[in-house]
């Protein structure tokens, strides 16, 4: 059978009935009860690594796709005798990406470049588009991979200034506040033209996503608090009214593994969370903590000279840093949208923003990265 027949046939199968337990049920709640072998790269990363434990603790065995040179502290021990394989390899190089995903029912393909700025820029095409069309093309030539979740963004929608978008809004692409919002926005359209020729790939956009986790280029809102808490971000960053969708890691992870069991292929879903603006995050975090509210904003053309000192220290010192100029172009904008297709279809259930933030307090100032 080719690709594009066993996919129908996959289609038909699910909408065949059967009586289990005098109960009626579709294929479709079987396979979700069903133990699938799941290939998971980014698995090393902030989201990836909750990921891993959340599809361990559904009964899936995880073949966890990282680099030799990945931080592997977040994964489950691989002595524990947990479902858990490593594959090693580069999303850029097909050959490793072949190898690990044959023999997988199920791709989730969460690994990027999480950044806002890079000495390198074209990385973000290579990695972040390149990468999945590595695993696009490693599922036409395997024969295994029943559905792919594609870890796409709210980046991909493209900004909302002054309304609330849902998964209709197509970014324009006539401008990109940075590379990392251009790169996840051809990834996103070459998935969804993915799933119009018959892949079978559901994209998910979470929104900022933030909660306990490494603390990766990925988790910003755990890097501002740190920064916040230890006096360097002494007020708002610009008039901080822009709303952004705050999502909770826990909840993005939830998100994506009843994607695999209820998402429709072809489809996008917003695991996004409360809109709110980070002074309203500041705001919150100072009542949690009984600390005093931020007394300034600090405006973003200051930010943004801050941005660019910073972006040349980074190229001495080759990290990468917190601010940069395409970060408060971001700043400049509002990135508000709408979750009710997901809690609809996937039964997606996202926290508040203050309980969120509840959870991330505690965490910090338990590894000492904050004091209240
Ligand atoms: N963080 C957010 O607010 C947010 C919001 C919306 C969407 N997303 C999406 O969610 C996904 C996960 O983001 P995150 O926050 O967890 O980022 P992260 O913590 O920076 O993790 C990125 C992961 O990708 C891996 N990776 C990067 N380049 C790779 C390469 N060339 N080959 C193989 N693996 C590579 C990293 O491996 P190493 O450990 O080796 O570096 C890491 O495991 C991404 O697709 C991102 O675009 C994130």
């Amino acid at each position: 059978m080719d690709k594009c027949s066993s996919h129908l046939f996959h289609l038909k199968l699910r909408f065949i009935h059967r009586k289990v337990g005098g109960k009626s049920e579709t294929l479709e709640d079987n396979q979700r009860r069903r133990s699938m072998k799941v290939l998971l790269t980014g698995a090393s990363g902030f989201l990836g690594g909750r990921l891993c434990h959340a599809l361990l603790r559904h009964g899936h065995s995880v073949r966890a796709f990282v680099r030799r040179t990945s931080d592997l502290s977040f994964l489950p021990s691989l002595s524990d005798g947990v479902a858990l394989e490593l594959a090693y390899g580069d999303v850029m190089d097909y050959p490793s990406v072949l190898a690990a995903c044959t023999g997988c029912n199920v791709v989730f393909h969460a690994a990027a470049i999480v950044e806002s700025w890079l000495p390198d820029l074209s990385k973000f095409e290579s990695v972040n588009v390149g990468g999945l069309k590595n695993v696009l093309r490693a599922y036409k030539e395997t024969d295994t991979i029943e559905k792919i979740i594609y870890t796409s963004s709210f980046f991909a929608l493209g900004s909302t200034d002054g309304y609330i978008a849902d998964e209709n809004q197509m970014h324009s692409a006539k401008f990109f506040c940075n590379e990392y919002e251009k790169s996840k926005t051809i990834a996103d359209k070459i998935a969804l033209e993915a799933a119009k020729e018959g892949v079978p790939i559901v994209a998910v956009c979470p929104g900022v996503i933030y909660g306990p986790g490494k603390i990766t280029g990925g988790n910003v809102v755990a890097r501002l608090l740190v920064e916040r808490f230890n006096g360097r971000m002494p007020g708002y960053l610009g008039d901080g009214s822009e709303r952004f969708s705050f999502s909770y890691v826990e909840d993005v992870a939830g998100g994506h593994i009843s994607a695999l069991e209820k998402g429709r292929p072809g489809e996008r879903y917003l695991l996004t969370g409360e809109n709110a603006s980070f002074m309203q995050v500041f705001d919150i975090v100072a009542t949690i903590a009984n600390t005093k509210k931020p007394s300034l904003n600090i405006p973003l053309f200051l930010i943004a000279f801050y941005g660019w000192l910073y972006v040349l220290f980074c190229r001495i010192t080759g990290k990468l840093p917190l601010i940069s100029p395409p970060a408060v172009l971001v700043m400049r904008h509002e990135w508000a949208y709408s979750c009710e297709k997901a809690k609809r279809e996937l039964n997606y259930k996202p926290r508040s923003l203050r309980e969120g933030l509840d959870e991330i307090l505690p965490w910090l100032k338990k590894l000492g990265l904050i004091k209240y």
